[in-house]
């Protein structure tokens, strides 16, 4: 169980102070797919590094299966990091050497000995699908056959934890969806708990159990998936999940529902169901719905008519069909709280920073 207490983390810079994650308290527990979510500069890549020790926290604790791991002295950390894998967007691969060395490097670093080494980095290039590529170099490789490298590499040293910032955000959706796949498949399989940093939902909505939204430092609010999906209490949870992303503003008129489908509903298309049964039209403004196994997971945003009765049916139907709806009026964040150009610009100076940094690091 990986649990957080009072956490803060504050950088010193020539601006001033910047608190980068503020009286944050989670807990993790074993076997969980977590999602943490928000927007750029939200501060979830300084959290996460702060889950192994790689960002040393200002203040408060980290504690792994009962170990506060501030307390340890460096050759005791050093030795609990083994239990924690690290996966990044850029997927930090060793370029000069072949992907099977890549995958035999932290056992290298671990002392383990030669030819054990050389058996597991072939089993895990198995477990992640690679083996044909093992003398391939990274160079060679596409950017989902990069990720499965690293995914395998973090795996070398039988991590209990494997944390994962932006794993996916670099990566075309088809990919995107054969790594979540993947990660799913380990914890399934090896029972490893997977941190997710992430600011897409549809990540979280794939793989996670439980998630927890990150805003200005600060957990804004927490819980299993469904819930948070359907509810959005936050301001920037809303903004998240919204699926009409900044256009939406123009449409938050008392007339637009935000349907959200959790991959229960069954039976035929909602919306062409809708329309005959209520015998109205809508409009779908923005949709933002995928099929995954047969399921429909996602949101829409459609225009009502005008006529109270007309929509009186549909929300009827929808009651009926046990699909969640709320008017867009509620779900719409207040324009005024989104991040400025000049936040963005400056988060995205930082996490380049932060990512060079992690290269040096991690490896
Ligand atoms: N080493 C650092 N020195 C100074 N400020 C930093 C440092 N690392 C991060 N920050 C600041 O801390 C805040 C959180 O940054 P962080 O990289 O954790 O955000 P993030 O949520 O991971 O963003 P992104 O989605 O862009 O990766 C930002 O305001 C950033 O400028
Ligand atoms: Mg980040």
């Amino acid at each position: 169980m990986i649990e957080l207490k009072d956490l803060n983390k504050s950088f010193r810079t020539a601006a001033g102070r910047v608190d980068a994650v503020s009286d944050v308290n989670l807990r993790i527990d074993d076997g969980d797919i977590f999602g943490i979510i928000g927007f750029s500069g939200a501060g979830k890549s300084t959290l996460v590094r702060c889950i192994n020790l790689l960002e040393r926290p200002t203040s408060g604790q980290v504690i792994i299966d009962g170990v506060d791991l501030c307390a340890l002295n460096r050759k005791r950390l050093r030795a609990e990091r083994r239990s924690i894998g690290m996966i990044f967007q850029q997927f930090n691969l060793l370029s000069q050497r072949t992907v099977e060395a890549n995958v035999r490097y932290p056992l290298e670093i671990a002392g383990v000995p030669k030819a054990e080494a050389a058996e597991r980095a072939a089993e895990l290039l198995d477990m992640v699908d690679l083996t044909e590529k093992a003398r391939a170099y990274p160079a060679q490789l596409s950017g989902g056959q990069k990720q499965r490298v690293a995914i395998a590499r973090a795996l070398a040293t039988n991590p209990r934890i494997i944390l994962c910032d932006e794993a996916t955000s670099a990566l075309d959706p088809i990919t995107t969806r054969s790594i979540l796949d993947l990660l799913k498949r380990l914890n399934e399989q090896l029972g490893v708990t997977i941190v997710v940093i992430t600011h897409e939902m549809k990540v979280v909505e794939q793989i996670c159990d439980r998630v927890a939204v990150m805003a200005e430092g600060r957990i804004v609010e927490q819980g299993n998936v469904r819930d948070v999906f359907l509810k959005p209490q936050s301001e920037t949870a809303k903004r998240l999940i919204d699926p009409g992303q900044s256009e939406l503003s123009v449409y938050n008129t008392p007339n637009t529902l935000r349907l959200a489908f959790t991959g229960e509903e069954s039976g035929d298309p909602v919306i062409s169901d809708m329309t005959v049964k209520c015998d109205v039209m809508v409009s779908i403004l923005a949709a933002n719905t995928e099929n995954i196994g047969g399921k429909t997971f996602g949101q829409m945003l459609i225009q009502l008519p005008e006529d109270p009765a007309a929509q009186q049916r549909i929300k009827a139907y929808l009651d009926g069909r046990n699909i969640f709806y709320e008017t867009a009026e509620s779900a719409l964040p207040n324009p005024a709280s989104a991040p400025s150009a000049d936040d963005t610009a400056q988060a995205e100076r930082a996490r380049l920073s932060a990512q060079a940094r992690i290269e040096g690091e991690a490896l």
